[in-house]
């Protein structure tokens, strides 16, 4: 480790608050110090090259060291290296990446929201429905639907949507205007003997009766990762979705595809939406726009929508909503050439396959393997659920911390992949560029270190 780099590993816990990390590890530890990447590795302080398994926090699809990235960050940097877009300001590359968006996104989405990231772009949704409802005389309609196990933010809107106990712990949170519902986890939350289309059915049974209990003219929204990332890699039973909308269409409630990680390519296709039969009102995205190079996010809303909030300016004025960094000219640009590279090295096809080829790897080595429940997810995600009895799918106790164990092991064998603690599983999900090769690599790290561990 070079000395400058020692010296900044060591005050860093001295200057810094690090986001969802524990202090006291910290201040035992010191931190995990990355100094750069390149394809799917990073280099750590000590010029360690590790495989990044997890492409950032899920969202490095393009890959590390992209020089056409650098080169249109720096391009518009120069040429316009800021300015708002309040009052109707714009610049091209915010219309050019709108464009771009709507041309690719599902289900008629027709306007385009910017910020900064996942959290604010879910908050964001969230004053979209409040005042959709409210200009068309329904103001009432104020709570939001989510689930157990969902991920949506740490904003104190998004973090109440969150369903992962740990983000509200010792905070006065969730707010009240969220109403919680199962987590559509057949693995975990089925009951004995429990097909998946009576899992699914009972479900929804629940969300029709919360929503004839609560009122649906109390409720805005419902907002729903395609696939849980955060929560364990979760996808619902088939026929969710459809069964879902329709309920919240005949209850004038919106659904929300929050597509902070589905979007752009992970899952083998640009939006998670259309590959579950999930018809969303509204879209939001982040991570992937850029492959986290710049931060960014873009919400997305049909034009019934927008044209509620048309009529609305009428009396109102302004659409009083917005950010700094809303449309940032140097963001859109780099989120432009982002997505010319997802569509020119065909990466979306590619997570479709060498997606199937990871899974198939994983099942190949797990489907027996006495501490792997379940192999999960689709595309370039992928879930690996750890137990301590396969028969009775009995889950580790999150006090054993198996998930951070594994990966500590399989970091030590040069790969990097995110433990879930709260649900006893490991997370992946690679930069889109992941080679064959490099995801038996992984493969191998994981078996050997499970086997190790556990
Ligand atoms: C599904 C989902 N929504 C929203 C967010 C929040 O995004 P951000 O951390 O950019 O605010 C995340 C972050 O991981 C996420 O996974």
């Amino acid at each position: 480790m070079s000395q400058d780099i020692e010296q900044l590993t060591q005050r860093d816990a001295e200057v810094i608050l690090h986001p969802a990390s524990s202090i006291t590890a910290l201040l035992d530890g010191g931190p995990d110090m990355i100094v750069s990447g390149q394809g799917c590795r990073v280099t750590d302080g000590s010029g360690r090259q590790l495989l990044d398994a997890v492409g950032g926090l899920w969202c490095v699809n393009a890959g590390y060291g992209r020089v056409e990235l650098a080169e249109v960050m720096k391009e518009a940097t120069l040429q316009l290296g800021y300015y708002h877009t309040f009052s109707n300001a714009s610049n091209p590359w915010q219309v050019k990446l709108a464009d771009k968006l709507l041309q690719l996104a599902p289900n008629g989405m027709d306007k385009v929201f910017f910020g900064s990231g996942g959290s604010d772009a879910n908050d964001t949704l969230i004053k979209i429905a409040w005042h959709y409802h409210t200009l068309r005389g329904k103001p009432g309609k104020t709570r939001v639907i989510a689930r157990e196990q969902a991920y949506h933010g740490t904003s104190i809107s998004t973090a109440s949507l969150t369903g992962l106990g740990g983000f509200h712990k010792e905070f006065p949170l969730p707010l009240d205007f969220v109403l919680r519902v199962e987590c559509p986890h057949h693995y975990t939350r089925a009951r004995p003997d429990e097909s998946e289309d009576q899992f699914c059915d009972r479900l929804i049974a629940e969300i029709r009766d919360l929503i004839e209990r609560e009122g649906a003219d109390t409720i805005a929204a419902f907002f729903a990762e395609p696939i849980q990332a955060a929560g364990g890699i979760i996808e619902p039973p088939a026929g969710y979705y459809p069964k879902l909308g329709k309920l919240l269409r005949d209850n004038d409630i919106l659904l929300v595809s929050d597509e902070v990680v589905c979007g752009y390519g992970r899952l083998g296709s640009w939006f998670g939406a259309p590959l579950l039969d999930m018809e969303p009102d509204m879209i939001a995205t982040a991570k992937g726009l850029t492959s986290g190079y710049f931060p960014m996010s873009a919400a997305m809303m049909r034009h019934e929508i927008w044209e509620v909030l048309r009529q609305g300016s009428e009396k109102l004025g302004a659409f009083s909503h917005g950010y700094t960094y809303s449309g940032h000219p140097v963001g859109c640009a780099v989120a432009l050439t982002n997505l010319m590279l997802l569509e020119n090295e065909n990466l979306v096809e590619r997570a479709r396959e060498h997606g199937a080829y990871l899974h198939r790897q994983l099942r190949e080595r797990f489907e027996q393997h006495e501490r792997v429940g379940e192999i999960r997810g689709r595309g370039l995600i992928a879930g690996v659920q750890l137990v301590v009895d396969r028969a009775t799918r009995t889950l580790p106790d999150a006090a054993d911390k198996w998930p951070a164990k594994v990966a500590a092991e399989v970091r030590r064998r040069g790969v990097i992949v995110r433990p879930l603690p709260s649900v006893g599983t490991l997370a992946i999900s690679p930069p889109l560029t992941i080679s064959k090769s490099e995801i038996d690599e992984l493969v191998d790290a994981l078996e050997q270190s499970i086997n190790t561990v556990l």
